[in-house]
């Protein structure tokens, strides 16, 4: 029988919280697949498998989540350092770039990353691609102020550009206040040149290009769990 694409977010996000240890500090991230990983680590907590552990959110919902599930939790300013950090990524390529901010919440999520020692994506099979832009659009986060001027820029850059909007037909706000911009680009020949664009431009807050940022990997398919380890953009399979 197949394995849901449900089950496979749930396997890769509870296997990565074996690399928790007592008295971590731990980022949160956003979204369907790292739920399953802060379930879990609720549930380690809560049987005392796991001590002295204290989360980073990466956005207010995961916040509200968190206390929920009963995770202790702290803010990047009380612990500038975090040890591990599990993540869901949109698409994830042979060299562990990805792109993330389908859920909206990129920019707390690459503040995150950039203050995280091993940052983890977990994933099922489905977002593994050959080059990042083939599956996904990368979203850019834009102030209000002036958004359509980045609108012309982004198309001046080649990319189809949809503004964010809430079901209600709002724009969607971020924790942050800002706009996202959905841009397809299609498959990136070079997404370090465009990230550097990107990083030029004020009023683009930030982009869900994540490059050299992964440690690791957790891939969910139909096969099982497979564990990727990546370092300064090269990955061995284990
Ligand atoms: C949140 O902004 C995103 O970066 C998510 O982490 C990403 O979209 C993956 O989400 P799913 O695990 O729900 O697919």
């Amino acid at each position: 029988m197949a394995t849901s694409q449900e089950a496979l977010k749930q396997m890769a996000g509870e296997y990565a919280v074996r690399f928790v240890e007592s008295g971590m500090v731990v980022g949160l991230g956003h979204g369907s697949t790292a739920i399953f990983a802060h379930r879990k680590l609720a549930a380690l907590l809560a049987s005392g498998e796991l001590r002295d552990v204290v989360g980073v959110p990466c956005s207010s919902q995961v916040e509200r989540q968190a206390q929920s599930l009963g995770i202790p939790l702290t803010t990047l300013d009380a612990n500038p350092l975090i040890d591990i950090t599990i993540d869901g990524a949109d698409e994830v390529d042979p060299a562990c770039n990805v792109i993330k901010g389908g859920g909206g919440a990129l920019l707390r999520e690459k503040i995150v990353a950039q203050a995280t020692l091993r940052e983890i994506m977990v994933v099922d099979a489905s977002k593994l691609s050959d080059k990042l832009g083939m599956q996904w659009e990368v979203p850019v986060e834009v102030v209000q102020f002036g958004w359509q001027a980045q609108v012309s820029y982004l198309r001046s850059l080649g990319a189809e550009v949809t503004v964010r909007c809430e079901p209600d037909g709002s724009h969607r706000v971020t924790d942050q206040g800002n706009l996202i911009l959905d841009c397809a680009w299609g498959p990136l020949e070079d997404a370090w040149e465009l990230d550097a664009t990107l990083n030029r431009r004020a009023g683009i807050v930030e982009h869900g290009l994540f490059l050299g940022l992964v440690t690791d990997v957790i891939v969910a398919g139909p096969d099982g769990v497979e564990h990727r380890r990546c370092e300064k953009g090269r990955q061995d399979h284990e």
